[in-house]
């Protein structure tokens, strides 16, 4: 049987596993689909990542689409309703980020409240050097923290913050059984009573502006926000005027709401922590989600289970 066409959007999964090369015919494509050849177009799947998903015109460019293979654990990029409607099958790689993921958005609430930023600034800039002052960090341990989202990753994050933390609350949908952290309805209220609030819920339209200017007000000026999440939960201008009147103490963030563009104010200030969505990005983890692409790619083709799906 002739090998399956494969239309991908994101081309580091066949790097990271070149076997896929030689079991399909792959056709990176853009974005467009207007762009597309007709070969693309004859795709039976479709490889993207978690920040690109499918949109409705790019699955309708596709006829022969019967999977969409999500290079990320993220789906809300995909338009699952069009899938769902012509029986595309959906997959995608979780529990193989969740460490990753979990220890970046540590590093990224330890980085704001120490500066890191600022003093690596000051040694690379040689202001160490030349005996200039620099301001002293704050503390990031013993603080109270607050998680938004006790999903894998939510569960990931607190374990390592537990021996570092004097306490942990969360908020999600409702209360987890068999967890010791203490569950709060109100995410304004958690954010009132934490000085440190980690977003880690997934992006979805009940998700989307979560995070608002009286949750970030009720942060205050002392308050840390750090979101590995996606960039719309967060109400991104109220964040900006937050942090630009001080009204918020600092954010670290790695998601944001029109990817690649940061927000310009950002860039300077010493008191923010910036990632280009970077959760994943390590060489073990990209390599353990391409081969999860993979392997759902070949049982799909195979009439067997998927291993991960979605949809
Ligand atoms: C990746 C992500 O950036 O898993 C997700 O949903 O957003 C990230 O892991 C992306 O999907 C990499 O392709």
């Amino acid at each position: 049987m002739s090998q399956p066409d494969i239309a991908v959007l994101e081309p580091s999964v066949a790097a990271l596993v070149p076997g896929l090369a030689d079991a399909y015919r792959l056709h990176p494509v853009s974005s467009d689909p207007a762009t597309w050849p007709a070969a693309a177009r004859s795709a039976r799947a479709l490889v993207t990542s978690g920040g690109r998903g499918a949109t409705t015109a790019q699955i309708e460019a596709l006829p022969s689409l019967e999977i969409i293979a999500i290079n990320g654990v993220g789906y809300d990029a995909v338009d699952l309703d069009a899938a769902r409607r012509r029986g595309i099958r959906v997959t995608n790689t979780p529990d193989v980020l969740t460490n990753d993921v979990a220890d970046l958005a540590i590093a990224l609430m330890t980085a704001v409240f120490r500066r890191t930023y600022a003093a690596e600034r000051y040694v690379r800039d040689g202001g160490w050097a030349s005996g200039a002052s620099i301001p002293l960090g704050r503390s990031a341990s013993g603080r109270h923290l607050g998680i938004l989202g006790l999903g894998r990753i939510g569960k990931a994050i607190a374990a390592r913050a537990a021996p570092m933390m004097a306490s942990i609350s969360y908020t999600g949908r409702h209360a987890q059984p068999g967890v010791d952290y203490s569950f709060v309805p109100s995410l304004r209220d958690l954010a009132a009573r934490v000085s440190v609030l980690i977003v880690v819920v997934p992006g979805a339209a009940d998700t989307a502006g979560l995070v608002d200017a009286a949750v970030l007000e009720a942060l205050g000026p002392d308050g840390v926000l750090v979101n590995i999440a996606r960039g719309n939960v967060v109400d991104e201008t109220a964040l900006v005027s937050a942090l630009v009147e001080g009204r918020l103490g600092g954010a670290g963030l790695d998601v944001f709401m029109d990817e690649p563009n940061v927000p310009s104010a950002l860039l300077g200030m010493d008191n923010v922590v910036l990632q280009p969505h970077r959760g994943s990005a390590t060489t073990e983890t990209r390599t353990a989600m391409a081969r999860l692409v993979a392997d759902n790619l070949a049982a799909h083709f195979a009439g067997r289970a998927l291993l991960t799906p979605v949809v």
